[in-house]
């Protein structure tokens, strides 16, 4: 059942999109997919960075096929551009929904809602909804979207998306993290009503030392130090995606996580637990219809009855 690098089957021949793909989880995701012959483009909004990965995933053995392609998930526009952008591809297997930002001082994004939920969630929403045609031209794309452990506790506060009445950084991370849960498994469900040859997946992975830390000041730092040891790489962290994303035994709706203590950490992974509150279908469905308004973006793909 546990799934670890070697069991990535070949991907030669196969286009991966990996959002955040520039450090942590997303780097390795990305460099991983591209070591199984997988072509990868890495989806991050500064261009610098996302080149310096490259360049690094190019330096390892194999030959690799990469390329950065601009999307900042704070910005619509952004997003509309990079679907545009990705039309000229042959062909996109995968899309990793994986940028993530944690915890930052308060800010407003899409719709003029609060950063995280627009940066974790809306942004995602809106880019898979423009690439779901594209997805399914071959016959079996898959959408493979990074949830957390935080989302379990956390519920989402749809008369407070803009953060008017009060903002709290750790609230808000759970709720985007809730988020992504409740999209990733809503999908599933319509994708499967519209009988669409695209799989829908979730994923977390665990604890993991990355950047992710880095708006939590000098004990961000600390913290991601003992991660490191104690808990994940962020190597380790990509497994989950990676089986999301690959394992020829996954089913849209599934849920993967590090298949270690509490699910933390661990060397491969497997199933993992979603709260109720993140299968709800009714919340699922609430927060599909707004997202539509706040981003004006629909993925056309009506609900399950
Ligand atoms: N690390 C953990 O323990 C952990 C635990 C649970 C879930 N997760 C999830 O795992 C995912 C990856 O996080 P990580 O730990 O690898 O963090 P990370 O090292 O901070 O990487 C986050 C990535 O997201 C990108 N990003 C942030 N804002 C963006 C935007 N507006 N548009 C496009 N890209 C943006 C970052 O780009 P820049 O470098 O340009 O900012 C970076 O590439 C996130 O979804 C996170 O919530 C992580």
């Amino acid at each position: 059942m546990s799934f670890a690098f070697s069991d990535i089957p070949d991907q030669t021949g196969k286009t991966a999109i990996v959002t955040g793909a520039n450090t942590g989880i997303g780097l390795e995701i990305a460099r991983a997919l591209s070591r199984k012959g997988a072509r990868v483009l890495l989806a991050c909004r500064d261009a610098d960075k996302a080149n310096e990965a490259i360049e690094d995933i190019k330096s390892g053995p194999e030959r690799a096929d990469l390329d950065y392609l601009h999307l900042d998930l704070a910005n619509v526009a952004s997003v509309r551009d990079a679907a545009e952008e990705t039309q000229k591809e042959k062909r996109i297997d995968m899309l990793v929904n994986n940028a993530g930002v944690m915890m930052p001082p308060l800010g407003r994004a899409t719709g003029d809602v609060e950063l995280q939920f627009a940066v974790n969630h809306l942004g995602h929403f809106a880019f898979t909804a423009l690439l779901l045609d594209k997805l399914a031209a071959d016959g079996g794309g898959r959408v493979v979207t990074q949830s957390s452990i935080a989302h379990k506790g956390a519920r989402i506060d749809f008369d407070n998306l803009d953060a008017r009445h009060g903002y709290s950084r750790t609230r808000f991370y759970g709720q985007s993290k809730l988020a992504n849960l409740l999209f990733a498994m809503e999908l599933d469900r319509r994708l499967r009503a519209a009988d669409k040859p695209v799989t829908s997946i979730a994923c977390h992975p665990g604890i993991a030392q990355t950047e992710l830390t880095r708006h939590m000041g000098i004990f961000g730092s600390v913290f991601g130090s003992v991660v490191g040891l104690a808990l994940n790489t962020s190597e380790q962290g990509a497994f989950p995606a990676l089986q999301a994303a690959t394992d020829p035994g996954a089913e849209g709706g599934d849920y993967y996580g590090p298949y270690g203590f509490r699910e933390m950490s661990g060397k491969a992974s497997g199933p993992a637990y979603a709260t109720k509150t993140a299968r709800d279908p009714l919340l699922a469905a609430r927060l599909w219809k707004r997202s539509v308004e706040l981003t004006g973006i629909d993925p056309e793909l009506a609900p399950a009855s």
